[in-house]
């Protein structure tokens, strides 16, 4: 007798199972996901005991039939798919067919559904993948799945179940990220009769953010909204001999990409602040995360990240979902084009916001991790790929955003029902706060288009204008306007503005302003050299003559004229303009140094991009103004007006902020005048 057996159904199904619920939250993903797919307004999630106990999610879709509902629980079951060929181009968020019977075969399972149009609704029980009970059932349109005693029968993965709290914050984080990226809908999470999300249907992300994260979070951020046609479809088009030749040619479609992202002086521990959507659906994409680092880069300091949300949207095409079991990971067709958009798009975003930050806020501007409701250890995003984090600092908890939830309610919740909570939403306050925040400033600033875009069209939505309006106030194009006052102990330079106070750090300044004209230069190979009266010795060791004779080319493209001299000497001859003796030689061996740090890891060993910035920065930061030093109030004007000039004249090369502002209005509430 042969040795191979075909599985039973139940086996095979506790083994998929494994692949897509592990903890109560990837449960509440797939019937969300279900529930949206159905076409749902109205989403209504109760968990009890962090939904180790009880899952119940009701939604208003479609529903189903009798029939549909007893096969939504076999194997590779689906609605959404019919031919492989529908794999290329899919629309819902599910497709496998595996969710239900999988749910099914690790828990006891109740569905009650209705279409509205059949004579009764059905309803059936369903424990350990076997059948109990169906029954017709008198109900409203929409379909309601209780998920009770979650593995049940499979007491090994029972025990990898965390804390009812660390459950709860999953699946908080979970219904969180959804009612973001569907502001339209109705959400809603209770625990235990506690209310912990209550999201009323709005008109835009804004009010969303703002419902789930409050006002301050909102503040910090700023919009982005950007879209280019695309030249050709990602997929092959067929060979010519099996194109019908009367078909008109089709439209490879729009790359759309809407979101938020933080101004610099936010910054995080880690890229568990940065969300990703790809058609509406949340995803962890190395790629993109790298697009979104690229664009902070020089910044925000190399280990921090940035807090973006960011909505990608592109012909179903464009992407393959069906990469992950989860299907929380997808692969683009054109990759680079994405990656690219991204990055200038949020860039350019920057570039053009140039937001200013507050005196205040930069005090606690350290990068942080603030509580959240997101749980430290795994997350049911699949943030587990130690490539995907490397170089983030650990120990950190991962989640920032820190929803605009109640504060906490004695027992072991964490969360109570609160200004938001149902039938306690406070209209009132909602309504003033969104009248502020919300409120266009200028006539046509809303029908006008972003200015300044480089090669992306950066479109005015609702959304960017609304927000726009708020921000407008405090940028830093009034800089090149300042009056300087003086200077604090000869290293601050004060000055006076329509909006308030300004103090700026005159050393970072400069550097800001010599970094941008170093990697200008540079690109068209304008550097100014001088030679040096005298050859500057520079003593190496051996490791660091061989990061020497890798980066040397590159040294020499920015004014360098240094070969060795002898086997551990360096004989520098000529230099960039500025930056001589021992600032000199502090600044190569600072180059060489983080250059010999950055050859253990692999991928930034030939970034040639990191390389030209790094030296750019360094150059940058040895030759500029230092501080106590003297400056009379020409130098401090050319300084401020060189200073706006920059594209980023927020923060130095390094990351640290440039310009505070004092606010008028601070000052006059300090003064107790408003
Ligand atoms: N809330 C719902 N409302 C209406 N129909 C539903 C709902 N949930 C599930 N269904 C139906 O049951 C089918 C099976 O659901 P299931 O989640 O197992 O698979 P899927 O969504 O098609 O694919 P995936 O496994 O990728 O989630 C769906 O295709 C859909 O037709
Ligand atoms: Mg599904």
């Amino acid at each position: 007798m042969g040795r191979i057996r075909i599985l039973p159904d139940q086996v095979a199904n506790q083994i998929a199972a494994g692949e897509v619920v592990d903890r109560p939250a990837s449960v509440v993903k797939e019937l969300l996901e279900n529930a949206l797919d159905a076409g749902a307004t109205r989403i209504r999630v109760e968990v009890e005991a962090g939904g180790r106990k009880l899952i119940r999610i009701a939604d208003d879709g479609h529903g189903m039939n009798r029939d549909d509902a007893l096969l939504a629980f076999e194997r590779h079951a689906t609605s959404k798919l019919r031919t492989a060929d529908d794999l290329l181009s899919i629309a819902t968020l599910g497709f496998r067919g595996e969710a239900l019977p999988s749910i099914a075969s690790v828990a006891r399972v109740t569905l009650e559904t209705a279409t509205g149009e059949d004579a009764a609704g059905t309803r059936l029980e369903i424990a350990g993948g076997k059948i109990l009970h169906v029954d017709d059932a008198a109900l409203p349109r929409g379909t309601t799945i209780a998920v009770a005693d979650l593995f049940f029968n499979t007491p090994a993965r029972r025990k990898f179940l965390r804390a009812e709290s660390t459950e709860l914050s999953h699946v908080t984080a979970l219904v969180t990220h959804y009612a973001l990226v569907h502001p339209e809908m109705h959400f809603e999470l209770v625990s235990a009769s506690h209310t912990v999300v209550s999201a009323p249907p709005v008109t835009r992300t804004a009010e969303r953010i703002y419902q789930i994260f409050g006002k301050e979070t909102l503040g910090q951020l700023l919009p982005v909204a950007a879209e280019i046609p695309l030249a050709r479809a990602g997929l092959p088009e067929p060979p010519p001999w099996k194109k019908d030749p009367d078909e008109p040619a089709r439209d490879p479609g729009t790359l759309r990409l809407t979101g938020f992202y933080s101004k610099p002086e936010l910054q995080k521990l880690n890229r568990n602040s940065i969300y990703i959507f790809v058609n509406k659906r949340l995803i962890r994409d190395r790629l993109l995360m790298h697009a979104i680092t690229e664009a902070y880069r020089n910044v925000i300091p190399p280990t921090s990240f940035p807090v973006v949300l960011l909505f990608l949207e592109m012909p179903p095409e464009e992407v393959d979902v069906n990469v992950h079991p989860a299907k929380t990971e997808v692969r683009f067709r054109q990759n680079s084009l994405i990656h690219d958009f991204v990055r200038d798009s949020l860039r350019t975003a920057l570039i053009k916001a140039r937001p200013a930050a507050g005196f205040l806020s930069a005090l606690d501007s350290q990068p942080n991790a603030s509580p959240s409701l997101m749980p430290p250890a795994s997350s049911p995003l699949p943030d587990s790929d130690p490539e995907a984090f490397e170089g983030e600092r650990t120990g950190a908890e991962p989640f920032q955003l820190t929803p605009h939830l109640p504060p906490a309610v004695p027992g072991n919740l964490p969360f109570g029902a609160g200004r938001f909570g149902l039938g306690g939403f406070d209209r009132e306050a909602w309504g003033e706060a969104a009248t502020a925040l919300f409120q266009p400033s200028g006539a046509g600033q809303c029908s006008s288009t972003i200015d300044g875009a480089a090669s992306y069209g950066q479109v005015a939505t609702d959304e960017t204008c609304l927000v726009e309006a708020e921000q407008a106030a405090a940028n830093l194009n009034h800089l090149g306007f300042l009056k300087p006052i003086g200077q604090l102990r000869e290293s601050f330079i004060l000055a006076s503005g329509e909006d308030g106070l300004w103090i700026i750090d005159q050393h970072v300044a400069h550097e800001r302003v010599l970094f941008e004209k170093i990697l200008r230069d540079r690109q068209v190979e304008h550097v100014q050299r001088q030679r040096l009266l005298m050859p500057l010795l520079v003593e190496l060791k051996p490791d660091q003559m061989v990061v020497f004779a890798r980066i040397a080319e590159e040294l020499d493209r920015n004014g360098f004229e240094a070969e060795p001299f002898g086997p551990q000497t360096l004989a520098v001859k000529a230099a960039p303009v500025g930056l001589e003796g021992a600032a000199l030689e502090r600044m190569l061996a600072e180059v060489i140094e983080q250059s010999l740090a950055d050859s253990d890891q692999p991928s930034q060993n030939h970034d040639l991009t990191a390389l030209k910035t790094r030296i750019a920065a360094s150059i940058a930061c040895h030759s500029a103004i230092k501080v106590n030093t003297a400056l009379d109030t020409m130098r401090m004007e050319w300084l401020l007006q060189e200073l706006a000039k920059t594209e980023h004249p927020t923060s130095c090369p390094h990351g640290r902020p440039i310009a505070l502002l004092y606010s008028w209005k601070d000052i006059q509430r300090a003064f107790h005048r408003i």
